[in-house]
């Protein structure tokens, strides 16, 4: 069902707070008291690939990020800033990197097509395609290729976390924090799990922080 106006938009909020208040009417006092979710969701901003939706998780449950194709960049400050808050404050158990096939950021960094302000983001996409181009050329579908390509950009975004300060320190202070890839399927509504990461999981030593003992 689609919305058409604002109206319609604060009609609906209207009515999802008193259902809300029929099951449970300290719903929103007890939310206002703070959170601890246990997950993180790094998702793609595409609308169709909604968080909490397609988890069956609750407001206070999931603690969510996303961007255009879900990416995981070493020098985007508001995913760092959701990163650390996340690890080290809220003490997620999980962050979920969930892309999705179909993705339009993942078809756009494909193409040719100059998408000015655009290409810089979709840059980090285009440079997991080279990467694998013998993987890629060796798919004779498109649709399979793009398909492959979302998901070893999945496994990329990963890797980028494992790479960061912030889980690093996580692991190295013995936190319970796994790292799930996951792949959202829009023509029939499943997510799957691709890999799991841990802290025994493999990364070039050069990635790896010291920590000083205190
Ligand atoms: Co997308």
């Amino acid at each position: 069902m689609s919305k058409e106006s604002i109206e319609s938009l604060l009609r609906a909020n209207q009515q999802w707070v008193e259902e809300e208040l029929i099951k449970d009417p300290n719903f929103f006092k007890e939310l206002a008291k703070g959170q601890t979710p246990q997950f993180l969701w790094i998702g793609c901003s595409d609308s169709r690939v909604p968080a909490d939706r397609i988890t069956g998780t609750k407001p206070g449950e999931i603690f969510v990020h996303r961007n255009i194709a879900n990416l995981v960049l070493h020098t985007d400050l508001n995913m760092l800033s959701v990163l650390e808050y996340a690890v080290a404050y809220l003490k997620v158990k999980h962050i979920i990197v969930c892309g999705h096939y179909g993705c339009g950021g993942v078809r756009a960094a494909i193409s040719r097509n100059n998408y000015e302000l655009l290409n810089k983001w979709l840059r980090n996409i285009k440079d997991i395609y080279v990467k694998n181009e013998a993987l890629l050329h060796a798919i004779p579908d498109s649709v399979d290729r793009e398909n492959a390509l979302v998901e070893l950009s999945i496994k990329q975004q990963i890797e980028n976390l494992m790479k960061t300060s912030v889980v690093q320190k996580a692991w190295h202070l013995g936190e319970d924090l796994t790292l799930h890839g996951m792949v959202y399927d829009l023509t029939n509504g499943r997510l799957q799990q691709l890999i799991q990461y841990d802290r025994n999981s493999p990364l070039p030593e050069i990635y790896r922080f010291y920590f000083d003992e205190d």
